[in-house]
Parts: structure tokens; C-alpha cells; sequence
């Protein structure tokens, strides 16, 4: 891969990000109201405020890559994040834990795609930020995985979105 592919896909992997993450503490604004039990509420607050952080940061980087977010990607996901916020009321206390999980899943890979380019393109000072989000998006998954087990429509549901919450706490548990 040449350097223009590697910033093409870099700064892809950013503007998804950045909006992404607006969709994303969109919805976790809606998920903790939802919620009743106190930790819980406290726990979904502050990843709705971390992603707002990674906004901020990858906001950052694009500046610095004199890049800017794409309109119609910002539009589309305030839509998708505002809808979920609001779902979250009306689906019960499964889904939203189990689609959470699945989207932090698929976060902590495009942060560290975004670090592998970023480390071609020798943009060193995003790698440990790149990395950091990363593994901050995994603690998002592993406590959003922890509460959708064990569910009965978890074998339905796996089935059908192929994503298993029971590997994300077994990994998890290996390394601890
Ligand atoms: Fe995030
Ligand atoms: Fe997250």
C-alpha cells in the first residue's frame, strides 16, 4: 500500500470515527436514562462522556491533517444516534446492551486500523492516542458484553448479528 492509500484510509478511519462517536454518545445519553439500576446509570454516563473525548481528539487529528468531517456522514449518524437514544426506552434492557457491545467491538478495531496507517504515514503523535481509544473502547465492550449474557434471546440474536458477548469476557478473562 502507498502513502496516498494509507492517508486515504486514515483519514476514512477519522471521519467515521469522529462521527461515530457522536451517534454513539447520542445513544448512550438515551441508554443510561433508561436504565435503573444506579451503577449502571453512572457507568453508561461516563462511556457516553468518553466518546465525546474521542470526538474531540479525532476531531483534533483531522484538523491536523487539514481534513474535515463529512456533512451528510454527521447528518446521518445524529439521525441513527437520536433514534437509538430514544429506542432505548421502548426495547427493554437486552438490546441496546448487546448492540452496544457490538459496536465498541468494531470501535476498538478501526482506532487500531487508524494507528496502523498512522504508523506508516509516520504521524507518530496520534499512535499512543489511537491506542488509548482503542482500549478504552474495549473496557466499553467488555462491560456492555458483561451485561448482555446469559440472555434467553442471546443464541437468537448471536445467530443472526454474529457477534458472541460470551468470547469478548472469555478474552477478557485470559487476561486477567
Ligand atoms: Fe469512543
Ligand atoms: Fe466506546
Amino acid at each position: 500500500m502507498d502513502t496516498q492509500e494509507h492517508r486515504r484510509r486514515l483519514v476514512l478511519l477519522l471521519r467515521m470515527a469522529y462521527s461515530g462517536e457522536l451517534a454513539a454518545a447520542l445513544a448512550y445519553s438515551g441508554h443510561w436514562r433508561s436504565l435503573k439500576d444506579p451503577e449502571e446509570r453512572a457507568t453508561v454516563q461516563k462511556i457516553e462522556r468518553e466518546e465525546l473525548e474521542h470526538r474531540a481528539t479525532v476531531g483534533e487529528m483531522l484538523k491536523a491533517l487539514d481534513e474535515k468531517p463529512q456533512v451528510w456522514r454527521e447528518c446521518m449518524m445524529w439521525m441513527i444516534g437520536r433514534t437509538v437514544s430514544i429506542s432505548c426506552f421502548v426495547i427493554g434492557y437486552f438490546l441496546p446492551m448487546y448492540f452496544a457491545g457490538k459496536l465498541e467491538h468494531a470501535n476498538v478495531m478501526e482506532y487500531e486500523g487508524a494507528a496502523e496507517h498512522a504508523s506508516h504515514l509516520g504521524l507518530e503523535r496520534f499512535i499512543p492516542e489511537l491506542h488509548h481509544m482503542s482500549a478504552t473502547e474495549r473496557e466499553h465492550e467488555v462491560f456492555f458484553s458483561s451485561k448482555a449474557l446469559n440472555h434467553p434471546l442471546l443464541p437468537l440474536v448471536k445467530a443472526i448479528f454474529r457477534w458472541d458477548p460470551h468470547e469478548v469476557m472469555a478474552i477478557d478473562s485470559s487476561k486477567s
